[in-house]
């Protein structure tokens, strides 16, 4: 590290990923520093055609205020690319934000962070990038990663040096441009204190300086993680209060309130729902799960494996709730699935709650009609072969179709199932919906987002997570 002289003028970024952190990362920096040219730089070429497409609905990635973002930075000082090679060498500092998603097979299946991506990435910046550069890990890594990148980084030659930072990255998905635009802190690890200097300069142009956290590097990595597992710990510590809830007539929402007021506690992030989804908190919680594995930690390991028993056990136990309310049988009963994104506000559908619910009610012959806003077929296509799932040719497996008509998904549905918490779920006035219904009709919010004065007023029994369920109705 004593020989790494950071670049004296940075105008150049290159960004490795062009995905959900990639892309809205990077156009918020270029929209604060129009003197830095930006280049995201994908492998994925139709990705990368998708973001340079003319018409902004078509980008790859949903995120309230990015169309305005990119409409105003694109072609200025942001930039898409397919020519990774060539970004990289003439990069002053080159971001890492390609995907780190548990390993699949080897040493460490099923719970360690696949780092194939980042390994390449590494090999690739080592060959092509020239003088002095500044790596910054931005995707989320395990504890030591950047010893990794540094080794594979200085195998190259000796007319190249890299100083790596760790900057990992705190956005959530439906809210990323607010949270880039007004983060509650930025985090940079790292040794070099120049290359830190420079990378929390360039955060300063928008960000308050007391918000940039500088810390070593393991510190940097290992927050990222444990942030991660306090979040997921929260959901899954009231997704097992909502089921108390149920059984003692107590109210989920008026419990979360109550606990929430106390500010040691905190109100944000006591939603109860179907569980949590998305690519990163399961991932990252295995991720932690392997680490104290390694180190011979298996009571802490332990400790962290029951957020994720919770969160596998309120999936299923809504989907066993459906099953036993419709008579124990779902052959050929039509069932209304509302939303397939992992959370509101994002067309992103990895983990979501819904393919698990829906995998299980297939299992059980159920004929699902899916609904979601953004989320598009293939997607679900995508996803049940991911999971290995949707198995037609499997005797007694239901069929599943798709629609963006909400009208077409709800009509002669048995039961509707509201599974993402999209705004347009909770203006639906299911004395309309309950005309077109098949009676008896059943109504299970897991998202607590349906009008209960509109439902009150119908035959539809609806079940509201965390709350008793109400049967008392007349047909
Ligand atoms: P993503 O899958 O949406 O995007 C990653 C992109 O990297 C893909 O488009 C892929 O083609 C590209 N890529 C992979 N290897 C490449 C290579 N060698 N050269 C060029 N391109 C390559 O992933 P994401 O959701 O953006 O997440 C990226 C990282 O950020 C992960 O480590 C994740 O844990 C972390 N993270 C994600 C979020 C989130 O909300 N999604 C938030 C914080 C942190
Ligand atoms: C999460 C973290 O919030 C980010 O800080 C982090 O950067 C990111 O993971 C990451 O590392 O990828 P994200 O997964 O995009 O962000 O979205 P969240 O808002 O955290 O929601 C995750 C899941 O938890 C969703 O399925 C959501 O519906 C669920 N959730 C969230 C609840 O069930 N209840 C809540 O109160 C909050």
């Amino acid at each position: 590290m004593d020989t790494f002289t950071p670049p004296k003028n940075v105008s150049k970024i290159c960004c490795i990923g062009a995905g959900y952190v990639g892309g809205p990362t990077m156009a918020v920096i270029a929209d604060n520093c129009p003197d830095l040219k930006v280049t995201i730089v994908d492998v994925n070429k139709e990705r990368i055609d998708a973001w340079n497409s003319k018409n902004l609905k078509n980008l790859p990635v949903f995120e309230p205020g990015l169309e305005n973002i990119i409409e105003r930075t694109r072609g200025k000082n942001l930039f898409f690319s397919s020519n990774v090679h060539y970004e990289i060498q003439i990069a002053d500092i080159i971001f890492l934000c390609v995907n780190t998603p548990t390993k699949s097979n080897g040493l460490g299946a099923g719970k360690a962070s696949d780092l194939k991506w980042i390994e390449i990435c590494a090999r690739e910046i080592s060959t092509y990038a020239k003088g002095n550069t500044i790596v910054v890990e931005k995707s989320t890594v395990p504890v030591k990663t950047a010893e990794v990148l540094k080794n594979i980084l200085n195998t190259k030659s000796n007319d190249k040096f890299f100083s790596v930072l760790s900057n990992p990255e705190f956005l959530a998905e439906g809210s990323a441009i607010n949270d880039l635009q007004n983060p509650d802190r930025v985090l940079i690890g790292g040794e070099d204190q120049n290359s830190i200097k420079i990378l929390s300069q360039i955060y300063s142009k928008w960000v308050d300086k007391n918000k940039i956290i500088t810390t070593n590097v393991w510190s940097s990595e290992l927050s990222k993680l444990s942030a991660n597992a306090f979040l997921a710990q929260r959901i899954s510590s009231i997704n097992s209060i909502s089921a108390i809830c149920e059984k003692t007539g107590a109210d989920i929402k008026e419990v979360s309130k109550s606990i929430g007021t106390d500010k040691r506690i905190g109100e944000k992030f006591l939603r109860s729902g179907p569980g949590f989804g998305g690519s990163c908190f399961q991932k990252d919680l295995l991720n932690l799960i392997y680490l104290c594995d390694f180190y011979n930690l298996p009571e802490v390991s332990q400790y962290w494996e029951g957020v994720i028993q919770i969160n596998n056990w309120q999936k299923q136990r809504i989907s066993r709730l459906v099953v036993e309310k419709l008579f124990g049988t779902l052959n050929g009963k039509k069932i209304a699935i509302l939303g397939f994104a992992f959370k509101a506000n994002t067309n992103d559908t990895r983990e979501s709650p819904s393919i698990f619910i829906c995998n299980d009610l297939l299992e059980e012959g159920a004929n699902l009609h899916i609904h979601d806003p953004q989320v598009q077929e293939t997607q679900i296509i995508q996803e049940f072969k991911d999971h290995s799932f949707n198995n037609p040719n499997k005797e007694g497996y239901g069929s599943w179709e798709f629609s963006k008509d909400i009208d077409k998904v709800i009509k002669d549905a048995n039961a509707a199932i509201i599974v993402t918490e999209w705004d347009e779920y909770s203006s639906i006035n299911w004395q309309e919906k309950e005309k077109i219904m098949s009676k008896p009709s059943w109504l299970f919010d897991t998202r607590l987002v349906s009008n209960s004065k509109s439902l009150e007023k119908t035959n539809i029994t609806y079940w509201r997570l965390g709350n008793k369920i109400n049967e008392d109705k007349n047909y």
